[in-house]
């Protein structure tokens, strides 16, 4: 018998495979994993399979290819407004996971403190495990009557920073509950930085999808939060590829290095046609300047849609997820209620108490649950049509 001891012994399978196996087993609409039911852009599809044909198709050089760099530098400059060194501060590496991951197991030291805000997504937390941290959990404000929404207590984190915190993870626009950055947020975040010495992860994926004309605030457009920052983002959500696996991390050259040293011996390179193809993509469309505009279209079709049903649509300011309150089928834990809509009608979502450290604490259960709107029309309307029969 093999003496194994588990690095991760709290570790089982996620909500989302679980989710989705309950969803193929009851032949349930998934509105539960955040992945789109339809393809990429044919440009796109285009342009990588001509990058395949002509190669080059071995390895990349291991910080990636210098044309989707250049390309990742204009877009941040154009998004965020801050202009990283495409060699000495950019890395592509195998989607915004591996990123997270890599930032992660190269910053974080045994015993050092990391800040998690939840509902958090559930990468983070094992992950600064395995570096050997500390998560510290500091929650946001949940939606109440007066304020139907999650909102960020910046007290709280300011009270939870130690001299021990590494780092400070962030996630805006921030699955699952869709909430964005304002101005005031990064002014708190700026005052707290200024009287403590930790790093700020900022997982952007969203980046590109903000609803009602608001802009993306990141914490990189301020120089002095941008000194601190390891900017994380991927294609996966927009450019509707979640299975290529092509994501970057943008940090001041003396952070990049550290993370560039684990980056290389964890997976080295990332598929080198898929860059090119982005890269060349990148180049010759507005594609991404759509996108908002594609999902707010869906978010306000799914909320018009479920005001024939008791499910309660929060506003969901970016993302492709929207939260319903479910308070009028009943008082539960969320998981159950999650299970029982995928029985009874036959739509699987995700519960949001599953972002937080114990997803069966009552503080955990607001009643809430995670719906993917990243679907076509015709696949939101099915599922809006049995949610109203519930
Ligand atoms: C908040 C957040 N960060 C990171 C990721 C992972 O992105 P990728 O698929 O590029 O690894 C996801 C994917 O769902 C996400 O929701």
């Amino acid at each position: 018998m093999i003496n194994l001891k588990s690095k991760l012994p709290l570790v089982g399978d996620t909500i989302f495979s679980e989710m989705s196996t309950l969803a193929q087993q009851l032949n349930a609409i998934n509105l539960g994993q955040g992945f789109p039911d339809y393809q990429p852009d044919t440009e796109l599809l285009n342009a990588v399979c001509q990058a395949i044909q002509q190669g080059p198709n071995q390895y990349a050089p291991m910080i990636g290819v210098p044309a989707l760099r250049q390309a990742i530098r204009d877009k941040t400059i154009a998004h965020q407004g801050h202009a990283y060194d495409p060699d000495a501060d950019i890395t592509v590496t195998s989607g915004a996971t591996e990123a997270l991951t890599s930032s992660i197991l190269a910053l974080v030291q045994a015993g050092d403190e990391v800040i998690l805000i939840d509902p958090s997504y559930d990468l983070y937390a094992p992950v600064v495990t395995l570096a050997g941290g500390l998560t510290v959990r500091v929650a946001m404000n949940p939606p109440t009557a007066d304020t139907p929404r999650f909102s960020l207590d910046w007290d709280a984190i300011a009270h939870a920073v130690t001299p021990k915190t590494r780092l400070l993870m962030l996630n805006f626009p921030h699955n699952p509950s869709g909430l964005t950055l304002r101005e005031e947020d990064l002014d708190a975040l700026e005052h707290i930085a200024a009287h403590h010495d930790f790093l700020i992860l900022s997982d952007e994926a969203y980046e590109h999808i903000v609803f009602d004309g608001n802009p993306h605030v990141s914490p990189v457009s301020r120089p002095a939060l941008a000194s601190r920052c390891i900017l994380v983002s991927s294609f996966a959500k927009t450019f509707h590829a979640t299975g290529w696996k092509i994501g970057y991390c943008c940090a001041p050259s003396s952070i990049s290095q550290e993370v560039r040293k684990v980056h290389q011996f964890t997976v080295y390179s990332v598929s080198t046609p898929m860059q090119t193809g982005i890269a060349s993509y990148l180049k010759q469309t507005q594609a991404i300047h759509g996108l908002s505009a594609f999902y707010q279209r869906k978010r306000d079709r799914l909320v018009q849609g479920l005001k024939a049903s008791r499910l309660q649509p929060l506003h969901s300011e970016g993302t492709f997820f929207l939260l319903v309150d479910t308070r009028a089928l009943g008082q539960g834990p969320e998981k159950d209620l999650a299970i029982r809509l995928t029985r009874e009608a036959g739509v699987a979502t995700i519960p949001v108490s599953a972002f937080y450290a114990d997803p069966a604490a009552p503080a955990a259960n607001h009643q809430l649950l995670r719906l993917c709107f990243a679907k076509q029309d015709a696949t939101l309307d099915d599922a809006i049509e049995k949610l109203a029969n519930l």
